[in-house]
């Protein structure tokens, strides 16, 4: 029996029932063919996904560069239908916006600001500070004495450039590996390396008084699956935002970059929803960061696959926003014309990922589908943050 035959049968075998996410947390089912063919995710109404988080006091949003922007019209164009903020992909990493101790390269990543703003958009920082994207002389330069001194220099001119324009800022990105095996769960990075544990205050601290107005946030990976790694990074990541809630540090929002896999494996709605309401009751805001989706071990099929991929993000995205403290959901791209996944988690067949709303023709698929069905199902927040 082919898969596809197979999912179908799967699908009458079912009946007309839709399999929820906690039921097939329960029945342990991590066969892509779990998704019942009767599962659909029709839209109501025409209006665009920037609408309708809107309508409901949220922002959705989407990573993008600004050569894109001036090099595709049509891409731009779905870019302002469709987000109602966005955030540089790269040009407010060190390596691009400060080339050299003493140079700051702004223009890329105002061009994306001004855009945004020209198009009613808010804009999200990324990121202020992070163990990756360092310019070659960070390493050679960079040391005990002077490394305060550098990091310091860098949020204040950073955060001053676009001081009561930018909507939030990943202050502090992936400081928790666990792997590295520190009974905080800091990761052994440069600036762990370099000023210790207080760094992370020292960030938030320089950010706040640069621009009082910013929401500023941790952000971070690998929070969404009930695995051994899955729950000792909540915990690590709960501790570090207790400790720095206790500690009178200046952050607002914890990111979660909800980079899925597969077909969410090992995703329980109910233990997800916990974990946020833990956050929210340290008077934290949330934002889904970075949502997008490892396919390469589904199937070539792209029926199978884009049904999948819709089901993952709208089992996920249910359950992220029904916690009141979520206030956006940003993927990380808006078109698989332009995904990181291509060169990052290339598929095995060799075949194009799929993993973001719009295909590389800029056509809606059932991914914008099921992100328009769980912004329609949530509550209505207050104002848009
Ligand atoms: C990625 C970019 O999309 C890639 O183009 C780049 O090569 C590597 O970084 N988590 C993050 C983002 O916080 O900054 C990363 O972005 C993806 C993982």
């Amino acid at each position: 029996m082919k898969r596809r035959t197979f999912v179908l049968g799967a699908g009458a075998f079912t009946g007309m029932g839709i399999v929820t996410a906690s039921e097939r947390w329960q029945s342990k089912q991590t066969s892509v063919s779990a998704i019942p063919a009767t599962r659909n995710f029709t839209v109501s109404g025409k209006a665009t996904l920037r609408q309708r988080a809107a309508t409901k006091g949220l922002l959705y949003g989407a990573a993008l560069q600004s050569k894109q922007l001036e090099t595709d019209s049509v891409f731009s164009r779905a870019i302002a239908q469709e987000c109602n903020i966005i955030v540089p992909e790269f040009e407010l990493k060190w390596r691009t916006v400060r080339p050299s101790p003493s140079v700051y390269h702004f223009a890329p990543a105002d061009k994306l600001l001004s855009f945004a703003h020209a198009h009613n958009m808010k804009t999200r920082g990324h990121t202020l500070v992070w163990h990756e994207d360092l310019p070659s002389w960070v390493d050679s330069a960079l040391n005990s004495l002077n490394a305060k001194q550098i990091l310091t220099d860098h949020i204040s001119t950073v955060v001053k450039h676009y001081a009561g324009k930018m909507h939030s800022w990943d202050v502090v990105n992936e400081a928790i590996e666990p792997k590295d095996g520190r009974s905080d769960g800091l990761r052994n990075s440069p600036w762990l390396t370099m000023l210790g544990p207080e760094y992370i205050d020292l960030a938030f601290r320089v950010a706040a008084e640069s621009d009082p107005k910013a929401v500023l946030t941790y952000n971070d990976f690998g929070m969404d699956y009930d695995t051994p790694f899955g729950r000792k990074k909540r915990m690590l990541v709960l501790n570090l935002l207790h400790q720095l809630k206790a500690n009178g540090t200046p952050i607002h929002a914890l990111g979660i970059q909800a980079h899925l896999h597969r077909d969410n494996p090992n995703f329980n709605p109910d233990s997800f929803s916990t974990f946020l309401q833990e956050v929210a009751d340290l008077g934290l805001k949330i934002m889904i960061t970075e949502l997008d989706l490892t396919e390469k071990k589904l199937p070539t099929d792209t029926t199978l696959r884009d049904r999948t991929i819709a089901a993952a993000y709208e089992d996920y995205l249910t359950v992220a926003l029904s916690q009141p403290a979520v206030i956006a959901v940003l993927t990380w791209g808006l078109s698989d014309r332009y995904t990181w996944l291509s060169t990052a988690e290339p598929r095995t067949d060799g075949a194009p990922v799929r993993p973001l709303p719009l295909d590389a023709q800029m056509k809606r698929k059932l991914a914008w589908n099921a992100i328009a069905r769980s912004l329609d199902k949530t509550t209505q927040r207050s104002m848009i943050p």
